[in-house]
C-alpha cells in the first residue's frame, strides 16, 4: 500500500512541466552513451526469463517472440559489450547461444526445427560469429567453437536442396521445410544473411569458398531483381516464376548486404565492391533515415509486427560495422547514426520505470508499445555511436573497460535525408509474418 502511494506522489511530481527523459544521453560523450546503454540493457534483459526454473534458455518468451528473436537479442549484447567493456552479461550470453545450438552445431534445435527458415538460422550464426569476431570467451574445449557452428550453418545453406532451382537461379529458399508457408518465398533476408555471413567468414578465414560464395549470392540478388541498379533492396519472389519482384523494403535487409559488401570491399580492396558500398551507403540513408532519424517506414508507425520491431537494431549494427570495414563511410555513416540514436534514446519514457523505450523514434514521446525489440533497437542505435574496443576479453586490465573512446567527430551536420514516398506492405518477416502478434503486451 505505501509503495504504490509513493509511486502515485512520485508521478505527480515527475509529472511538473520540465519533462522527464529517463534515458538521459548526451551522445558525443562515450561515458554519457554507456552508462544510457547500460539502463537499455538491463530493460532488454527484463523480458528474458530464459534461466528461471522450467523456462528455456536462450529464447525470449515463446508465447510472444519467435525463436529468431534470441539470437538478435544475443547478437545486440555481444555488439553492446565490444562497445562498451562491460563484462556482466557474459554468462548468459554464452550459456544462451550454446543452449540453442541444436545437436549438430548448426542452430537447428529439436523443439523450433519445424518452423525455422534459413533467415532464422542465419541469424543465430550471425550472433556465433560476432562472438568469433569480438573475441568473446570460447565456448568449453569439449563443445564446438563459435567460428565452427556460423560455418556449419553457412554450408547447411550453401546445399541445393535448401535452394529453388528453374528461373530461380540457385536461390535459398525462405523455408527449409517444404510443408511451411514460405517455402515458394525467396526472400531476401534469407539470402543477404548469407551473403553477410560468407562475406565476414571469408574476411575472417581467407578462404576463398567462402568468397565465391558471397560474390555468386550478390549476383543471384541483381538477377532476381532484389537488389537493383539504384541500390533498392527488395523483399522477394517467388518460385517457380521467380519473376515479380515483391516491392516492399525493409532496413535490415539493405544494412546486412551493405555490411556484406563492406567486409569484401575490405578483404578484397577492389573497386567493384567500393562502388556497392557507396551506392548502398548512400541509398539506404535516403530511404530509411527521415530527418536524420532511422524509421521502418514500410511498418511505422501502427503496422510493425513484434518480428518488425527488432529490424532497426540490425540496421543501426550494420552501419557501425560498415563504417569500421570501410573507414571513407565514416563520416557519413557516424553522423547518422548519432542523430537516430539521440532521437531513440529521448523517446524511452515509457513503462512502469518511466524508461521503457517505444518502437517509433520519430516523435519525442513514447508511443505506449514496449518490448524486447523496441529496446533490443535502441540498444544498438545507442551503442553504435562507439568505437568498437579491439577484442575485449575479460583477462584485460580493467576486464576491458580501459578503451576509452574519444567521439569521432568530424561533422556533425545532420543528413537531410530524401523523402520517400511508401506503399509498404509486409509480406515475409522472419517466421513471423503469417502470426501477426500485437506490440502491445
Ligand atoms: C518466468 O518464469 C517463471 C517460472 O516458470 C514464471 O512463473 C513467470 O511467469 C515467467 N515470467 C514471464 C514474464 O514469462
Ligand atoms: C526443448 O523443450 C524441452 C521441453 O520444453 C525443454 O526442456 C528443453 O530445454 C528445450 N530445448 C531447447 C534447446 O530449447
Ligand atoms: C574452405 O571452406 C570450404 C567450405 O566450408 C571447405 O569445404 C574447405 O575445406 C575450406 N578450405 C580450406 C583450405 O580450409
Ligand atoms: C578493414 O577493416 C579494419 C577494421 O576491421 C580497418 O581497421 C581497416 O582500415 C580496413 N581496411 C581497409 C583497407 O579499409
Ligand atoms: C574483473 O571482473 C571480475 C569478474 O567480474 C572481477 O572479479 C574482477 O575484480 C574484475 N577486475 C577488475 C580489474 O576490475
Ligand atoms: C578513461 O575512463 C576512465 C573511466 O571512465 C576515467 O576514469 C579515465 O580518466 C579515462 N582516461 C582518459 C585518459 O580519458
Amino acid at each position: 500500500m505505501a509503495r504504490i502511494t509513493i509511486s502515485f506522489l512520485a508521478r505527480l511530481l515527475l509529472a511538473a512541466p520540465a519533462a522527464v527523459t529517463a534515458i538521459n544521453v548526451a551522445i558525443l560523450n562515450p561515458d554519457s552513451v554507456r552508462r544510457a546503454a547500460a539502463l537499455v540493457a538491463e530493460d532488454l534483459l527484463s523480458f528474458y526469463n530464459g534461466t528461471a526454473a522450467g523456462e528455456t534458455p536462450g529464447i525470449l518468451p515463446y508465447s510472444e517472440y519467435f525463436w529468431w528473436t534470441g539470437g538478435i537479442m544475443w547478437n545486440t549484447l555481444l555488439d553492446y559489450r565490444a562497445r562498451t567493456g562491460d563484462v556482466k552479461y557474459d554468462d548468459l550470453i554464452s550459456q544462451g547461444l550454446l543452449f540453442q545450438r541444436g545437436p549438430n552445431d548448426d542452430y537447428l534445435p529439436l523443439n523450433f526445427s519445424a518452423q525455422i527458415g534459413n533467415d532464422d538460422q542465419a541469424f543465430w550464426a550471425l550472433a556465433a560469429l560476432e562472438a568469433e569476431e569480438i573475441g568473446f570467451r570460447d565456448p568449453p574445449a569439449s563443445e564446438a567453437q563459435w567460428l565452427t557452428m556460423a560455418k556449419n550453418v553457412f554450408e547447411s545453406q550453401s546445399s541445393t536442396d535448401r535452394r529453388a532451382g528453374g528461373n530461380c537461379e540457385n536461390g535459398l529458399r525462405w523455408q527449409i521445410l517444404p510443408s511451411n508457408a514460405g517455402y515458394n518465398y525467396i526472400n531476401a533476408a534469407s539470402n543477404v544473411a548469407y551473403f553477410n555471413l560468407g562475406a565476414r567468414l571469408a574476411r575472417l578465414t581467407g578462404n576463398e569458398t567462402y568468397l565465391r560464395e558471397a560474390e555468386d549470392t550478390y549476383d543471384l540478388l541483381v538477377k532476381l531483381g532484389l537488389v537493383t541498379e539504384d541500390f533498392d533492396v527488395y523483399d522477394g519472389v517467388n518460385t517457380p516464376s521467380c519473376d515479380r519482384v515483391n516491392e516492399a523494403r525493409f532496413s535490415y535487409n539493405a544494412g546486412l548486404l551493405l555490411q556484406g559488401v563492406a567486409a569484401l570491399y575490405n578483404e578484397t580492396r577492389e573497386e567493384v565492391w567500393r562502388e556497392r558500398v557507396d551506392g548502398l551507403t548512400t541509398r539506404i540513408l535516403e530511404v530509411f533515415f527521415k530527418d536524420g532519424v532511422l524509421s521502418e517506414a514500410a511498418c511505422e508507425p501502427t503496422l510493425c509486427t513484434v518480428d518488425m520491431s527488432f529490424l532497426k537494431g540490425i540496421t543501426h549494427r550494420a552501419l557501425a560495422a560498415t563504417a569500421e570495414l570501410a573507414p571513407h563511410t565514416a563520416v557519413r555513416i557516424r553522423s547518422a547514426l548519432r542523430t537516430s540514436a539521440k532521437a531513440a534514446a529521448v523517446q524511452c519514457t515509457g513503462g512502469d520505470n518511466n524508461r521503457m523505450c517505444g518502437l517509433y523514434w520519430l516523435d519525442s514521446t513514447w508511443d505506449n508499445t514496449v518490448g524486447a525489440g523496441n529496446e533490443a533497437s535502441v540498444l544498438s542505435a545507442l551503442v553504435s555511436v562507439l568505437t568498437r574496443t579491439a577484442p575485449v576479453v575479460p583477462e584485460l586490465p580493467n576486464n576491458g573497460t580501459s578503451g576509452n573512446e574519444t567521439a569521432t567527430d568530424g561533422d556533425n551536420t545532420p543528413l537531410s535525408a530524401g523523402t520517400v514516398a511508401w506503399a509498404g506492405t509486409s509480406v515475409s518477416l522472419a517466421a513471423g509474418a503469417l502470426l501477426l502478434v500485437g506490440l502491445l503486451l
